[in-house]
Order: structure tokens, then C-alpha cells, then sequence
């Protein structure tokens, strides 16, 4: 009854002692050294070689110890199996931090900001309070629901646009492709926490970004973007900021990941750029996630925060 981890790219060994310090008694196992496929009866798999799951005859669920699974979809011979994906408190905190940064370093004027720290110059720029500006979150699940709801406790207008209608707090609801229009139309700043399906992939286009709101309060339109690199037309969004469609940007995840050195992107002086560190899963927290699950599983309960393989996500 073995579990294989078969993560690449995301540091295998952090969940690898995080499992054998909490279930000693575990086969664990890592990839690509495992022995026996066979014995596989759980993987927990990130950006797995495409047909690697297929090769495993006994496997029975397999576990992502990230939010997003499209790397494992992505593999048109993913065994027809449970897929468990992460849904995990400290995770959701990390996001929620990460979007309350860059909502606030945009509101704040923080770039103008460093501007004039590297002339010298002390001016001040305008500065409306937050309960002046609209804060767009398209994708409220799990994490755009809680940086939704910490927005507002600060003082924003908050607004959500997911596929389904949601009741979130002091966050208005928007949902559907019926409702894009007018969601965008009313947002300052943007922020995608979708996942990357083949309905959201390039949502995030020069269409789009025109529609966002130029009545606000702050110079412009704000995007930030730490779903999936997918999400953007990168070259869109260069033009956007060059254009002043957008007025500034954070983003998190790119097409390609780590961001070509050459990458345009890396330069552009109205946008903040990071490693795709919006969150991240440790491997204390994954480990335990995973354990409860199995334990569940294995006492004939049912796995909870499954994919669904049809919508992508
Ligand atoms: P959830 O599945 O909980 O939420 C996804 C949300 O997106 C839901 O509200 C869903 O609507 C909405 N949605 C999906 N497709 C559409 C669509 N076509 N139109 C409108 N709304 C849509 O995911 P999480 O909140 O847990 O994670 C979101 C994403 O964040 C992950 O998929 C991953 O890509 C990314 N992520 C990035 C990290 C980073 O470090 N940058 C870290 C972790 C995650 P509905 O509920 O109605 O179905
Ligand atoms: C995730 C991520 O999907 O870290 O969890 O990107």
C-alpha cells in the first residue's frame, strides 16, 4: 500500500519528511526510485511526466498537494481515478496575505512611491480611502473568498465573479459570463483567482482588460494575477500598461514558469513581478492533508475537495 511522490518541480523532499515524520509506518516512497509500481496505491502528483499515473496498475487516488491540477489533466492519460486537490488553511492564509499586499502597494500609489524615493522627491499623491475603490476578485472559491472577505473588512468595495452564484459577506456577486460585463465595468482593481480550464485560459486579454472600470478613484485599472500564468495574454497586458488601459499590475504566475530572463515583462516599470510564491504548500500541512485523507478512505469514508475532472477544476 505504498505512496509514491511524484512532484516535480516543487521540492519532493519537504513532503517526503513531512509524511515519514507523521506516519512512521507508511510505505512512502519517492519518485523516480520507487521499485515496484505495483505496490503504488496512492500518488501525490504535481507536474508528473505525462503517462507516469497510467503506469501505476493499483493505484487508487491520487492526491495534488496544490490548489490548481491542470498539470495533472493536462495528461490525456490520467488514469480515471479519484483526484484529491489541496484545500488547506494555511495555504488559503498565504493567498489571502499575498492579495492584501498587492491590492494595498497599488491603492497606496506604492510604485509612484518608489519613484520619487529614487529622485528624492517628497510630494504627495492623491489618495482615496479604500471604501472609495472597487476591488473585482474573479474566481470565489476557496481562496478568492477569503481575500474577498478580507478586503472588505478593510474598508473596499468588494465585489466576486465566479460560475455560480455565491453569498459571501459584504461582497457583492457577480456570476457567469452574463454578469462579466458589468462586474468589470464596476472594478478599479481586478484581481484572477481562477483556475486555469480551457474556459478561463487567456481570459485576461486586451477585451477584457478594456472593460475594467475608468471612472474610479485611482489614476487607472489595476490587475493582478495570481491564478495561473494562463489565464493572461502576456503581450496584452504590456500593451494595456503601455496604453494606460491598465494603470498598474502584480503579477504572480506567467505562461512560462521561472519567467524567461529576456521576458519583456521583467522590465516593465507599472509592474511588480514574483516567483509564483502567492502561496505555497508546506509540507507539514500537505502531509497531514494527505494522511487524513487516506485514513478516511481507508475506513470507507468518502475523500473530500475532489476534482471535477468535466469542469476542469
Ligand atoms: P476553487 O476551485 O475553490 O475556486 C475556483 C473559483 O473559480 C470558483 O469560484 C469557480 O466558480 C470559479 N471559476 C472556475 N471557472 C470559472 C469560469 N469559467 N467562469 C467563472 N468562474 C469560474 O479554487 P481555489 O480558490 O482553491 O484556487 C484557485 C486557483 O488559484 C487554483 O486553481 C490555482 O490555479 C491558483 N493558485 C495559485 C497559487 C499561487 O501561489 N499563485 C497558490 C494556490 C492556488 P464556481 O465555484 O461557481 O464553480
Ligand atoms: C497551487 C499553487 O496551485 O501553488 O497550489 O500554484
Amino acid at each position: 500500500m505504498a505512496l509514491i511522490i511524484i512532484c516535480r518541480g516543487l521540492g519532493p523532499e519537504r513532503y517526503d519528511r513531512a509524511l515519514r515524520a507523521l506516519a512512521p509506518e507508511r510505505d512512502i516512497r519517492m519518485w523516480p526510485d520507487h521499485g515496484e509500481k505495483d505496490n503504488a496505491r496512492y500518488a501525490l502528483a504535481w507536474n508528473p511526466p505525462a503517462g507516469e499515473l497510467a503506469s501505476y496498475p493499483n493505484l487508487q487516488v491520487i492526491f495534488s498537494p496544490g490548489a490548481g491540477v491542470e498539470d495533472l489533466l493536462d495528461d490525456l492519460t490520467l488514469p480515471d481515478l479519484p483526484i484529491v486537490r489541496l484545500v488547506d488553511a494555511n495555504l488559503t492564509m498565504r493567498m489571502g496575505e499575498y492579495v492584501v499586499l498587492h491590492v494595498l502597494l497599488h491603492h497606496r500609489r506604492m510604485l509612484e512611491y518608489q519613484d520619487q524615493q529614487r529622485t528624492k522627491t517628497w510630494r504627495l499623491l492623491s489618495q482615496p480611502a479604500a471604501e472609495e475603490v472597487r476591488v473585482g476578485i474573479m474566481g470565489l472559491g476557496e481562496l478568492g473568498t477569503d481575500s474577498a472577505s478580507k478586503l472588505a473588512h478593510l474598508g473596499f468595495q468588494v465585489a466576486g465573479w465566479s460560475r455560480t452564484s455565491k453569498q459571501v459577506d459584504g461582497v457583492e456577486n457577480f456570476a457567469g459570463e452574463s454578469a462579466l460585463d458589468a462586474f468589470l465595468a464596476r472594478t478599479d482593481i481586478l484581481v484572477a483567482l481562477l483556475p486555469l480550464t480551457p474556459a478561463t485560459s487567456g481570459v485576461l486579454d486586451t477585451r477584457l482588460l478594456s472593460k475594467l472600470a475608468r471612472d474610479g478613484s485611482l489614476p487607472g485599472p489595476v490587475l493582478i494575477n495570481a491564478g495561473r500564468g494562463g489565464l493572461q495574454v502576456e503581450a496584452d497586458i504590456i500593451s494595456a500598461l503601455d496604453s494606460e488601459t491598465l494603470w498598474g499590475a502584480s503579477l504572480d504566475v506567467f505562461a512560462s514558469e521561472p519567467l524567461p530572463e529576456a521576458d519583456p515583462l521583467w522590465s516593465h516599470p507599472r509592474l511588480v513581478i514574483t516567483p509564483h510564491n502567492a502561496s505555497i504548500s508546506e509540507g507539514p500541512a500537505v502531509a497531514a492533508y494527505v494522511l487524513e485523507q487516506i485514513a478516511a478512505f481507508e475506513a470507507g469514508g468518502t475523500l473530500t475537495n475532489l476534482v471535477e475532472r468535466k469542469r476542469g477544476y
